[in-house]
């Protein structure tokens, strides 16, 4: 449950030298375009091949322009409503399935994408649209199964013409929405020139795209028809990586069932005379609502949910989900509800991403540099969480002299009253207004804060310090955990609880290794084309190529090696170099 309150008055910020970066600012500050702009840039670069030609969007005018990442989510949402999603045989005529399709309104947009077979994603410009096209459709028939006549926006197209089938070509324009493979990535990489021009291009290949985007938006809103059949009023957002503008292509959908949209949760009750409200069933905590919840419509996504498959509820974890693999989109989905802090994450790494662009090229040079080396992974573990590892990168930013992004205690005092959340008694508090933000002139290149990076965290008091973004500062450790950062909005809460003592060691290796390695001037020079017109990796795709420390495993069944004598040398200058820091701080 929300509960607001209010703070003492915003103080004025020390953080007050130079302008926001104008490039993050001002594209939310722009109409639609620009909102495709952001999206394009935050969740993805590729442009839309298979765009439905001459219709433009334009329907935002000046004044609706977005203002924060909700503005910008209900944006999408009001777009993936109007959307549906249709498997195609691959013989499909594009030409043939515009004109039939368009016989129920304008077309907005579309797109074909693979995964279980071909896709097509089709924006209507209006949701009468899609009622008249879903009123068109029929129930399949089928012989030997029985379906549930459960009605959905998810719907195949059926081809009863054969011979106008077979005489198609089978190449739809299907939009990427997979990662390159780490080994083609550390191939373009190293036909770049620079390692500035590495970074930029890792973060070029590996961000959501457009396309990706709207799917994803998509999927909540199908989503959303499942659970309105209780909820009628709720909405389901997406969270995390896939709005925070960290996501890479393939990550997981994190979505939050969201039941305070439900109107007279604020009707104000009168003073006197009589009013009316609902009989609802009441239970022993808010805990046990939300499983409860979760419990029904992971039944029903599991019973009625087409294209969902593999549905576990974990209701008993600290946050309870349910967890299922929707296949139409390739998505693995995770649905939360009450997850109001989360949210709050988001709209926070979101913030710290649109400041300045070198964060989120920073956050996925090291997020793909950790997957590459099993520092994160997939599987739930006593690895280091993604989100972890973007907290350090922020931290590290804060810690720049001067530094490139402000701390949340910064953001907090520059809130003005519409910002106030307290969420289950945590301030949540910051600045949502990108224009109050004022950003300190920081010139660093990403190849410098790179190697700054690793040398920072190589080195890091990890077994006294905890890591703190809201006061940009290290402090004491307040419990005994290998890792400790501390959760920016429920303080009392360390996010890296689950690592423990072997992987953080792998990790602080793995950063004096590539601290190592990116002082090296061998690594520093562009290779030129090897065998077969291969370029030889070098820079940041060397530092993506297996490890040469001892006792870091390898991707996979790499055998422990011998600790390398230019190991032996990195950590004798480490050592040195601080030492030698010790002794001019005195
Ligand atoms: P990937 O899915 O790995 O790409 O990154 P992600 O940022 O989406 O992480 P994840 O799916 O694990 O979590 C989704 C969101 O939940 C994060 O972005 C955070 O907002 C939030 N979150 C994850 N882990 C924690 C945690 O330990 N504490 C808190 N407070 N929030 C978390
Ligand atoms: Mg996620």
């Amino acid at each position: 449950m929300r509960i607001s309150s209010s703070f003492p008055g915003a103080m004025a910020s020390p953080f007050t030298i130079h302008r926001l970066h104008m490039r993050g600012r001002s594209r939310l500050l722009k109409c639609l375009n620009t909102v495709e702009t952001v999206f394009r840039r935050s969740v993805g670069t590729e442009p839309i091949v298979a765009q439905t030609e001459g219709v433009q969007d334009n329907d935002c005018g000046e004044n609706d322009a977005p203002k924060s990442l909700y503005d910008l989510m209900a944006h999408r949402q009001e777009q993936a409503e109007r959307s549906v999603l249709i498997s195609c045989p691959s013989r499909t005529s594009e030409k043939k399935f515009l004109k039939f399709l368009s016989k129920h309104g304008d077309i907005k947009k579309h797109f074909f994408y693979e995964s279980y077979g071909v896709y097509a994603v089709v924006e209507f410009g209006s949701r009468d649209n899609v009622v008249s096209l879903l009123d068109s459709a029929a129930i399949p028939i089928v012989s030997h199964d029985s379906t549930v006549p459960f009605k959905s926006r998810l719907l195949a197209l059926r081809n009863h013409s054969s011979l106008d089938s077979a005489s198609q070509p089978s190449s739809l324009p299907c939009q990427p929405q997979t990662t390159v493979p780490i080994n083609e990535l550390i191939q373009r990489l190293s036909r770049e020139e620079s390692i500035d021009e590495q970074i930029s291009s890792l973060t070029e290949a590996y961000q959501l795209t457009e396309e990706n985007s709207r799917l994803r938006f998509l999927v909540c809103s199908l989503l959303k028809d499942i659970a309105a059949a209780y909820f009628p009023e709720c909405t389901i957002r997406p969270f995390g990586s896939s709005v925070n503008g960290f996501g890479k292509l393939g990550c997981d959908l994190d979505m939050f069932l969201d039941l305070d949209s439900i109107s007279g949760w604020n009707l104000k009750r009168p003073k006197s005379g009589l009013s009316l409200e609902y009989q609802m069933k009441r239970t022993s905590s808010e805990r046990h609502v939300t499983q409860s919840i979760l419990s029904v419509i992971g039944e029903c996504v599991d019973h009625f949910g087409p294209g969902c498959v593999g549905v576990q509820k974990i209701l008993n974890a600290r946050c309870p989900l349910v967890r299922f693999a929707h296949q139409p989109s390739g998505f693995q989905c995770d649905l939360t509800a009450n997850n109001r802090v989360a949210m709050k994450s988001t709209e926070l790494l979101y913030l710290y991403g649109e400041l300045d662009p070198r964060v989120r090229s920073l956050v996925f040079t090291i997020r793909c540099w950790a997957r590459a080396h099993s520092i994160t992974s997939s599987i739930p573990g006593a690895w280091i969480s993604n989100f972890s590892l973007t907290v350090m990168v922020l931290f590290f930013l804060q810690r720049r002299t001067p530094p490139i992004i402000p701390t949340l205690n910064q953001l907090r005092d520059l809130a003005g009253p519409e910002d106030e959340s307290v969420i289950e008694g945590n301030d949540c508090t910051f600045v949502t207004d990108f224009s109050k933000i004022e950003l300190q002139r920081n010139t660093d290149t990403l190849d410098q804060l790179l190697s700054d990076f690793f040398e920072f965290y190589a080195t890091f008091p990890f077994s006294r310090m905890s890591i703190n973004i809201r006061k940009g500062k290290e402090q004491n450790k307040p419990e005994v955990a290998p890792l400790h950062i501390q959760n920016p909005f429920e303080t009392s809460l360390n996010v890296s609880k689950n690592v423990n003592t072997s992987q953080l060691d792998r990790f602080v290796a793995l950063c004096q290794e590539s601290a190592w390695l990116l002082q090296q001037s061998e690594t520093r020079t562009p290779r030129g084309v090897g065998v077969g017109d291969t370029p030889a990796a070098w820079g940041l795709a060397t530092l993506l190529l297996p490890s040469q420390v001892a006792g870091i495993k390898g991707r996979k069944k790499r055998k422990r090696e011998p600790a390398s004598e230019r190991i032996k040398s990195l950590l004798e200058s480490l050592k040195n170099k601080n030492e030698g820091k010790k002794s001019s701080d005195s």
